[in-house]
């Protein structure tokens, strides 16, 4: 049987991963999975329903509540929690502000990482986030490990979210970066850290044109 193959991008926060994995798989013809969005989706659970985070047992009753779906529409890729659109909902701060924590809590990786590579088994994807080169698919046929000056970074996202209608500041978007880098480096469970084969992309000064040109590059056979 012909394995599927699996691009893995990994890298810190708002460092333009998802721009990247847009635009790849739209090139490839991959199916395009935000490994991020899922944990999204599941802090908005958690804070929706006020899961006690100390409870062990609550986690795992919470988990096996949560279905996570993606559909595409408008060339765009939306999120689907239990049914319900919320692709606006977990880009937003308070989800931004508790998602790290949730995520180095072993029973929702281990409950994320099963859906993530049960997706690959299925379809030619490209799949962005923090451990996907290291655990999610340790075999992927392209690891990128991406990373930006975190000025630049914050710049980028506090510009999104001002799009969006959301009142935040530069600074708060920063910290929040910066606090979730060092929680996502320093947690126990498949911290954010380069695979040994990941191929480095410093994007602080590439437009997106020249970063997908980059990655093209890595991709003769293909
Ligand atoms: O888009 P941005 O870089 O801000 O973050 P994201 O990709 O939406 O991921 C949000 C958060 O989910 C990260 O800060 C990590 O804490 C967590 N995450 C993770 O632990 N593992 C992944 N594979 C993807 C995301």
């Amino acid at each position: 049987m012909k394995k599927n193959i699996v691009i893995a991008i990994d890298g810190y926060s708002s460092c333009g991963k998802s721009t990247l994995a847009k635009a790849l798989a739209q090139k490839l013809n991959y199916i395009y999975i935000d490994s991020g969005a899922m944990y999204r989706a599941v802090t908005l659970f958690f804070l929706r329903q006020g899961i006690d985070l100390s409870s062990h047992a609550a986690i795992s009753n919470a988990l096996q509540h949560i279905d996570i779906d993606f559909h595409s529409r408008d060339y765009q890729s939306h999120v689907l929690l239990n049914g319900e659109e919320v692709s606006e909902e977990i880009r937003q701060m308070p989800v931004s502000q508790k998602v790290s924590e949730i995520a180095a809590i072993k029973e929702v990786r281990q409950c994320m990482v099963k859906q993530q590579q049960k997706m690959g088994k299925q379809k030619n994807i490209v799949m962005d986030g923090r451990d996907i080169g290291t655990t999610v698919f340790p075999d992927a046929y392209l690891k990128l490990f991406m990373t930006a000056d975190p000025k630049t970074r914050a710049e980028r996202r506090y510009k999104e979210l001002q799009a969006k209608g959301e009142n935040v500041s530069l600074e708060a978007v920063f910290d929040n970066l910066a606090h979730r880098d060092f929680q996502d480096t320093t947690r126990e469970v498949s911290p954010l850290v380069r695979a040994t084969d990941a191929v480095i992309l410093d994007n602080t000064n590439l437009n997106q044109d020249e970063q997908l040109a980059f990655t093209m590059a890595y991709l003769p056979v293909i």
